[in-house]
Formats: C-alpha cells, sequence, structure tokens
C-alpha cells in the first residue's frame, strides 16, 4: 500500500472506531496482563456477548494467575462451562502453573517467550503484550488477516503477505487502540459474510470495493451428526459430554442416552465413542472398567 493511503486508512479506521467502538467490553477496561490473556484465550473461539459473561465470573473465581495455578483443574472447567471448546480450560490451568513454577509467578511479556507457554500461538503471543502494554507491534487473527486479504484484493495470500500487510499497515504508538479499532471492525463492517461495504470507513483504500469475492464462498458444514434431521457440530456433543460428566459417570450408552435426543444405541454406539475417545486423548475425561469420568 501506497505510505499516503497507509495514513488515511489509519486515520480513518482510528476516527470510526472513536465513534462507533466497543469501549465498554469489561477487558478493555484493564491493563492487568493475567486478566488479558484470559480475555485473549476465551475470545479465540467464542462470539463476544458470550465471552462478556464468563470473562467477569472466571476473573471473579481466580482472580490472579495464582489462584487459577493453585487450583483443580476439575474447578476450572466447571468455571469454563457454557464456552466450549474445553481444551482452552486445561491449557489456561497448564500456563498458570508454569508462570508459577517457572517464570517466579511473573506473567512473561515478550512475545517470543509467551508462543513458549502451552496454549498460546502467533496471535496470542503478540495480542497479550499489545492489549496489555501498548507493545509496539503487529498481530495478526483471521479476522484481520480477513481485512488485509480483501484491501489488497488477493483472497489467497500467503500467511508471510498477510503479515507483512498488517505490520505495513499498523498504527504505531497505538497498538492497544489500533488492534481493538480492526477487531470492531472486522466484527461490525469487514464481516466474513455480508460486509457493510457502503458504510466502509476505507472503502478508498480498499481494491475489494465494492463486491468482496470472498463474502460469496459457501459455508463449510462443521464435522457433526445428526439430531433430528438437523446438523449439530461434534463439539456440541463435546461439550454436552462434559456438561454431563460434571456431575455424573457414565457407560458410553448410559451418556450418549443423554447427550443425543435421538440415541439409538445400535446407530450411534460407534460415533459416540469415537467423541469419548477424541476427549480422551485430550485428557479431558478418563475410562475405568467402561465408565467415563472427568479427569
Ligand atoms: N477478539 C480477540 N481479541 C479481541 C478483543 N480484544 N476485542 C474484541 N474481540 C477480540
Amino acid at each position: 500500500m501506497e505510505k499516503n493511503d497507509v495514513k488515511c486508512a489509519q486515520k480513518n479506521i482510528m476516527a470510526w472506531y472513536r465513534s462507533c467502538g466497543r469501549h465498554d467490553l469489561p477487558w478493555r477496561k484493564t491493563m492487568d496482563i493475567y486478566h488479558i490473556a484470559v480475555s485473549e484465550i476465551m475470545l479465540q473461539q467464542t462470539n463476544v456477548p458470550k465471552v462478556i459473561e464468563k470473562y467477569i465470573s472466571f476473573i471473579e473465581r481466580f482472580p490472579t494467575i495464582e489462584s487459577l495455578a493453585k487450583s483443580q483443574q476439575k474447578d476450572v472447567i466447571m468455571q469454563w462451562q457454557g464456552l466450549g471448546y474445553n481444551r482452552r480450560a486445561i491449557y489456561l490451568h497448564k500456563m498458570a502453573q508454569s508462570v508459577q513454577n517457572d517464570f517466579g509467578g511473573f506473567f512473561p511479556e515478550d512475545p517470543n517467550i509467551l508462543i513458549s507457554l502451552i496454549g498460546f500461538g502467533p496471535y496470542t503471543s503478540r495480542s497479550i503484550p499489545i492489549f496489555a502494554r501498548n507493545c509496539d507491534i503487529a498481530a495478526c487473527d483471521v479476522n484481520i488477516a480477513r481485512i488485509m486479504r480483501r484491501v489488497h484484493k488477493v483472497n489467497d495470500a500467503s500467511e508471510k503477505q498477510v503479515i507483512f500487510w498488517t505490520e505495513e499497515l499498523l498504527y504505531h504508538g497505538h497498538s492497544r487502540d489500533w488492534h481493538n479499532a480492526l477487531m470492531d471492525f472486522a466484527s461490525i463492517i469487514c464481516t466474513k459474510r455480508s460486509p457493510q461495504c457502503e458504510m466502509c470507513p476505507i472503502k478508498k483504500q480498499c481494491l475489494s470495493f465494492p463486491d468482496p469475492q470472498d463474502a460469496k464462498k459457501i459455508l463449510r458444514t462443521e464435522v457433526g451428526r445428526s439430531e433430528h434431521g438437523k446438523h449439530i457440530p461434534r463439539r456440541i456433543f463435546r461439550g454436552r459430554i462434559i456438561e454431563y460428566l460434571r456431575t455424573h459417570k457414565g457407560t458410553t450408552d448410559q451418556i450418549g442416552n443423554v447427550i443425543k435426543k435421538d440415541w439409538q444405541s445400535t446407530k450411534d454406539r460407534v460415533w459416540c465413542e469415537s467423541v469419548l475417545k477424541g476427549l480422551k486423548k485430550d485428557h479431558m475425561i478418563v475410562c475405568e472398567d467402561g465408565v467415563w469420568l472427568l479427569k
């Protein structure tokens, strides 16, 4: 992008953010790096309204990294209830223990160190110092990548290219606000399926305007199984199993009967067993003499 276009895009996105951004999100009112880390892990795969509710209760229950590290895995999973992808709760718990044991309880702030922690990828290891310390670097998640590919009208641009563009557009010195602005812009204007191109503050800089082709791609269905004729993603069944095992133990048949409304042992048993084995592989549950229980 030309230098002048970069400046215009930064100015226009920031102006839009000041008037239309989501300034009340609870993790935007703190600089506590542990609280920011909790929010970033939650936001990885869960939508904002759900995270707002769960973030507040999680922080109330585990206000410090020490309190999280000292707790039982079961309690952490319990507190994670409703967010889905429970593996993240286990990683977060292990990460807290690693910070206590390996870093004397001080949360690392360097992306190169953060990336070595369990559950932290290239995005989170950069986004955490950005949101907590206004660290002058760029982070790129799927939503920011979508903006970059659209603005440059290269739908199949490589990850490396997308990172280059994200760094090129970074509003230096205002990294925290800039990334918050990009997050909101991606979620309100430059959405995946129905971008609001007419209202876009950077339509003059966007090579895809007025018609981003990637928004028209057919949705790929998630792996799952039919329940009363409706396709239910596998992750929903995984969540239902964890939910049930919080308060019960059970055989495959007992569990299947609870988690699938149209359960038929002959038809669904092998499938249910495979979902249970997946959870076992992810260290969430164990099987003792044919009875499944939370780890
Ligand atoms: N998704 C990931 N991080 C976010 C943030 N800080 N605000 C809103 N959505 C996000």
